[in-house]
Formats: C-alpha cells, structure tokens, sequence
C-alpha cells in the first residue's frame, strides 16, 4: 500500500508559480501531493499549470497583475473562501538601471507589486490562518534586502522591506499556529533577468554563469517552510554575501553591487 502524501487533500497557493523560483515551489508542492491555485501576470501561467498538471497535481490557476489593487483583489475572491495550508508570496520584479533613469510608472509598479500588494496579501492570508490556528508562509525575499542596490536600488529596498517584515511577523506570531519563513535567495538563474523592459539584462550580473540554480533555491525554501524555520539564505554566495552585510560598510556593499548590476 503506497503511504498518503503529507499535502494530500490540502492546498497551496503560489504568487509568480509560472516561472522560476515560483515555479520550482509549485513544482515541490505538487510532488508533496497538495492541490495548487498558481497566479502570474501572464498567459504562460497555463502552460506552466499544464506541466504541473503532468506530475499528478490537481492545478487552477489565475492570470492576474498583482501589482493592481483589483488584481489582487480579484485574486483574493478567488482564494478567500478555501482553506489555503500553504502561501507562497513569491511573485516579484526588478527592473535594472539607474533610478533616476528608471521611468517612474515602473518604479511605482515595482513598489506596488513587491510591497503594498505583497503586504496585502499576507494581511489577508495571515489573519484567515490566524483565526483558524494554523498556517504556512514562504515569503520570498532576497539578500539584496541586506546591501544597499545602486542600479536597482528600489528593488533591494523593496526586498529588505519584505525581509523585515517577514522576521517581525514571526515573533508576531510565535504562538498563534501561523508559521511564516523568509527564503533569501542570492543571484538565482530565472526571467527576472530577462524581462522585457528591464535593463537587468544589460547588467554583468545577468550574464554571469555563477548564479544559482533555481531549483535549489526552491528547494531550501520550502525544506525550510516545513520544518518551521524563520529564515534560509540557500547557497554558498548567498551566504557570503549576507556574512559579509554583517561586517562591512554599507558604501562597500553599495559598490560591490554596482560593479555586478551597472548596465555595460
Ligand atoms: N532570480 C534572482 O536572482 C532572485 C534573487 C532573490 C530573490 N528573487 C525573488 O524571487 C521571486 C521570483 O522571481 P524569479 O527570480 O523566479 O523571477 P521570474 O522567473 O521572473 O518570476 C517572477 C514570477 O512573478 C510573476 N509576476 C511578475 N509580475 C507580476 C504581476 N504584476 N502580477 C502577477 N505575477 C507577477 C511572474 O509571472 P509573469 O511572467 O506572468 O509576469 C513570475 O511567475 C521574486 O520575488 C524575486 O524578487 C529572485
């Protein structure tokens, strides 16, 4: 007799589960035998359900611009009334280039999509897994909240926003059956670099072959949302990089982010 699946029966939800790390988390939930609601502001949202699909998982998924209030609440209708075991807050952007440079409808949208939209889900989440006792949470933030980001200097800001926020809701919920966990990945091989009207793509970061597997960074989030841990840097130049946030001056942080992230 095969033994049940720990997610069997039970649903997870996934912000940004069309691509990248997201995808990776969809994918592990899906093996893990729970049911998935997966959104992206894209229609390729349903080619990556339909692979998920394939390893057996139950998939619906929504095709959303969660960086607008009515997405996100339109994406809140559809999720509010399940009981939703796991909540990746996952979907993200980064746009490249020099602020001032940046047009500010994109600087806005990255600030509306990584913070305010992020944050109101986690409110809505967090308080129906509050009221029912219990609850997982993967927020993904990023090790460019520890250093200060020229060339994406919102980006990292809107990262170390959510890191914050992630420790801070922990304590919050310490004893309320809620567990929320930060994975903190350092540079991860996914679109983000590629997107169509960013400039990241221009930048020595992207085209750098030592940046992380996708995969492995998925991996070690959701390892470390299961056994309940608060927060996971997966990687060994993650790793380094949050060692080293710890010890130097910001202005040295700053300039070894420029020399990886200035447009060539
Ligand atoms: N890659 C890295 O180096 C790295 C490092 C640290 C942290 N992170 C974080 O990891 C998360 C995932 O990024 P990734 O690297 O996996 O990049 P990615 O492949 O570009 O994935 C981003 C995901 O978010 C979705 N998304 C973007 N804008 C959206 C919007 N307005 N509404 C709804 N969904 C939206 C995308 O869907 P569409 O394609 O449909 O837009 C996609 O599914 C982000 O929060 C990012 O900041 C990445």
């Amino acid at each position: 007799m095969s033994r049940a699946k720990p997610g069997e029966g039970k649903l997870a939800v996934v912000t940004g589960g069309s691509t990248g790390i997201g995808y990776q988390l969809a994918r592990r939930a899906v093996e893990d035998g729970y049911a998935l609601i997966i959104c992206a502001d894209e229609a390729k949202v349903k080619q990556a359900a339909e692979k998920l699909r394939r390893l057996g998982g139950e998939v619906e998924t929504m095709q959303v611009d969660l960086s607008s209030r009515d997405g996100v609440i339109a994406f809140w209708h559809k999720i509010e009334g399940r009981q939703i075991d796991l909540f990746f807050a996952n979907a993200g952007r980064a746009l490249g280039q020099a602020f001032h440079e940046q047009a500010w409808s994109d600087v806005k949208r990255l600030v509306d999509l990584n913070i305010l939209q992020t944050t109101t889900l986690l409110h809505k989440v967090g308080r129906k897994m509050a009221a029912r006792g219990e609850g997982r949470i993967l927020v993904t933030g990023s090790i460019g909240g520890f250093v200060p980001g020229p060339y994406d200097a919102v980006y990292d800001a809107t990262k170390a926003y959510l890191d914050s926020l992630s420790y801070a809701l922990q304590d919050e919920w310490r004893d309320n059956g809620v567990t929320l966990t930060c994975v903190m990945p350092g540079p991860t091989e996914t679109p983000i670099f590629q997107r169509e009207g960013n400039k990241l793509q221009d930048a020595p970061i992207a085209q750098s072959e030592s940046k992380d597997d996708p995969v492995m960074v998925a991996r070690a989030g959701y390892d470390a949302l299961m056994a309940g841990e608060r927060g996971v840097v997966p990687g060994f130049t993650a790793r380094v990089i949050a060692m080293l946030s710890r010890v130097a001056p910001q202005s040295l942080l700053a300039e070894i982010h420029r020399r990886g992230a200035e447009p060539e």
